[in-house]
């Protein structure tokens, strides 16, 4: 009798792709993430951040979207004006700078060396340098001078997943505990916020069953598409940037993501009945406003794919697809957001019988300038 023992498999853990597993392993990482930020202090930070002027977010491809929603919740609660830049462009500009500057660095490998060269660079000015990394001992959390790290052990899928969505909460956690250190919110205020935190893992674990199934569905729907088009507005902005490049990096299809309230600037162009939109339009602040962008993309023809909070008719009436997600306190959308897209590129890349977990031209870690 002879065991048919592939290793792959095991460290699989039943799942057919580790960009699978890691999607799945969410609920866990999301918690672990908190709660390794909770259990460390980081006085000097939350000292300093009282006298800085300025943040800086510098990082590369699904790490600058983290940086893009973190630039929202840092000047919403901590209200400290951020900029947020691709590494590869903050290296070689002439960068106003000085010591009331903090530069975040965002990358889950602390290796990418646009993001490492250019916060050097910064630091060398004069600026602190805080880095949110995933590899414990990495070049970056060594070069930096405060380290938040996410709590999700190895990421073998090139796409990142559970890093992107552990980034969001270490983003959120440092806005409050940095608005908290400030005496711009109160301690009652920090832990309400805890209280709907807390239940996300939870959330998601529903979200995914719910979701897993339908996400599958409207990918052998729209698998042979050749653009996408993922629209957001505010803190699920950057989300629909997020959507679209984990869509092109494993299904190789050609998306684009947008601000909703600039498609009619440009992109409003490309619209046919030949083009799926997926909009995030949870219910928010703005939600009126995206629902007057979906309703412009419906009068052209599009098919409209939308991410909803559960049972909303109005928008179900205009989509020709729906994925819903549970309400929750709305500055956390973005995470519950995250997921259906990671799931909608997983399924239309493996219908495609594309490698999900080892992209063409990809690589999981860029060395390399
Ligand atoms: C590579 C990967 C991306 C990743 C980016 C930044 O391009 O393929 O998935 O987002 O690097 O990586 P980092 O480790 O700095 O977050």
């Amino acid at each position: 009798f002879k065991v048919n023992w592939d290793i792959s498999v095991a460290e699989k853990a039943g799942y057919k792709h580790f960009m699978l597993k890691e999607i799945y392993e969410q609920p866990r990482t999301i918690t672990d993430t908190i709660t390794g930020f909770l259990s460390q202090e980081n006085k000097e930070l939350y000292e300093k951040i009282k006298d800085i002027q300025i943040i800086h977010i510098v990082a590369c491809g699904t790490s600058y979207h983290a940086g893009l929603v973190g630039k929202f919740w840092i000047e919403k609660f901590a209200k400290i004006p951020v900029i947020v830049d691709y590494a590869s462009e903050y290296r070689y500009r002439d960068l106003v700078i000085d010591d009331k500057t903090l530069v975040i660095a965002i990358s889950q490998s602390g290796e990418t060396a646009d993001t490492r060269f250019a916060v050097l660079e910064a630091k060398k000015k004069g600026a602190k340098l805080l880095s949110i990394v995933n590899v414990v001992g990495s070049s970056l959390s060594r070069e930096s001078d405060y380290v938040l790290y996410t709590y999700c052990g190895p990421e073998i899928g090139v796409a990142a997943t559970k890093t992107f969505t552990a980034q969001l909460i270490t983003l959120l956690l440092f806005s409050l505990k940095s608005a908290l250190s400030k005496n711009l919110i109160s301690e009652k205020y920090f832990e309400d916020f805890y209280h709907d935190l807390i239940k996300l893992p939870s959330i998601i674990e529903r979200e995914l069953k719910d979701i897993d199934k339908k996400t599958e569905d409207i990918a052998f729907k729209y698998h042979n598409a050749k653009d996408f088009l993922f629209l957001g507005r505010g803190l699920n902005y950057p989300i629909a940037l997020e959507g679209a490049l984990k869509l092109k990096e494993i299904s190789y299809i050609h998306a684009e993501g947008y601000p909703a309230g600039e498609m009619k600037h440009g992109p409003i162009a490309l619209i046919d009945e030949n083009m799926p939109v997926v909009s995030i339009i949870p219910k928010d602040n703005l939600y009126e406003k995206m629902l007057s962008n979906i309703q412009e993309v419906k009068a052209r023809k599009g098919k409209v794919i939308s991410l909803i909070t559960k049972g909303n008719k109005e928008v179900i009436e205009i989509s020709d697809d729906f994925i819903e997600i549970e309400e929750t306190n709305e500055n956390l959308y973005p995470i519950l957001t995250a997921i259906p897209l990671q799931l909608l590129a997983y399924h239309i890349a493996t219908i495609l019988g594309k490698d999900v977990d080892q992209p063409r031209n990809l690589a999981k870690t860029v060395t390399v300038e």
